[in-house]
């Protein structure tokens, strides 16, 4: 590693990200690559993949409370076609590493997802797990150790990575962790939003949807600590630590709790350089200390 140029390449698992920072899935757009290059980022995330066409939840979606953001999108989505036909050919071509996010409302939906991505030049899977569980009366899958392992299992036949991304509304995340580790997930992003609502000053619901999911700065102690239980527990398994990741101290704190790489999400919205001047912290910081960027990373 020469003084100017430190390695900022992490592994994660079998993926090799070019550095420890991407996208935090539905924050991020490939139209980005107008504004910069995206093969400067560590690996690419699109947005959610669903299996049909959903509208996603009515208007009002979105609205900044206590510090952050409250989000009730609802996963809009064209579908599978759409996604391999228009969507996946921008994210490709960029030299870094993609990595697809689906969701489904059966374990089995997740399985077909999978399937359909085989051999469309994916580098991993990201199994976005706060989706509702139809089977079980609309409980996320995230919340619960059985329907974690389930999803996972059910998509373990392939030999592309798996990706669990928790959630922090889970009461033992660590458990949640394990479950989906036990049934074959290759790494862990911790974590999606947490559930929230806010009001407008007329006393009525800011969000068409009522609740929400919190994300941006006033998420980061809660998911740090998410990060922490889940990376002492399984020091072995790979984490992406995620939520109110803005500037090289929050990733550092996130890698100081075991995380390998990070996540960005709302940040990107009031910046849209947000990674890219966090990826250049980071190569300042590791070139200073003489130091990989994996190096960043610290283990029980
Ligand atoms: C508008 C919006 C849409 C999101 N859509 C998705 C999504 O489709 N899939 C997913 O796994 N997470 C989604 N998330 C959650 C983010 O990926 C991320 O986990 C969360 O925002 C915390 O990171 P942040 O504090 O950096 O934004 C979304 C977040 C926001 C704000």
């Amino acid at each position: 590693m020469s003084a100017s140029m430190p390695d900022l390449t992490v592994p994660i698992g079998s993926v090799t990200l070019r550095n420890p920072v991407i996208p935090a899935s539905g924050t991020f757009a490939a139209s980005y690559g107008r504004v910069y290059d995206l093969g400067r980022l560590g690996g690419l995330v699109p947005k959610t993949l669903m299996p049909g066409y959903r509208p996603g939840h009515p208007p009002n979606r979105l609205t900044e409370t206590g510090g952050g953001l409250l989000n009730a999108v609802g996963i809009p989505s064209d579908g599978v076609e759409a996604f391999l036909d228009e969507t996946l050919p921008a994210y490709k071509g960029w030299g870094t590493p993609l990595i697809v996010s689906i969701s489904a409302d059966t374990a089995a939906g997740f399985a077909e997802l999978v399937r359909t991505l085989e051999g469309q030049g994916v580098d991993a899977i990201e199994l976005n797990l706060s989706c509702p569980n139809l089977e079980e009366g609309g409980r996320s899958f995230a919340l619960d150790t059985a329907m974690t392992a389930e999803v996972v299992a059910a998509c373990r036949d392939t030999a592309l990575p798996l990706w669990a991304k928790l959630s922090p509304n889970a009461e033992d995340v660590a458990a949640i962790a394990s479950a989906a580790v036990e049934a074959g997930a290759d790494a862990l992003i911790v974590a999606n939003t947490l559930t929230g609502i806010a009001f407008r000053r007329d006393g009525r619901p800011a969000l068409a949807n009522v609740t929400g999911g919190l994300s941006g700065t006033p998420l980061k102690p809660v998911n740090l600590r998410c990060t922490y239980q889940v990376a002492q527990a399984l020091p072995k398994v790979p984490v992406i630590g995620c939520g109110g990741i803005a500037t090289l101290q929050d990733a550092l704190d996130y890698m100081a709790a075991g995380a390998s790489a990070v996540a960005v999400g709302s940040a990107t919205f009031t910046r849209p350089l947000a990674m890219i001047h966090l990826i250049d912290a980071i190569a300042t910081h590791c070139t200073t200390k003489g130091i990989a960027a994996r190096d960043l990373t610290r283990r029980a």
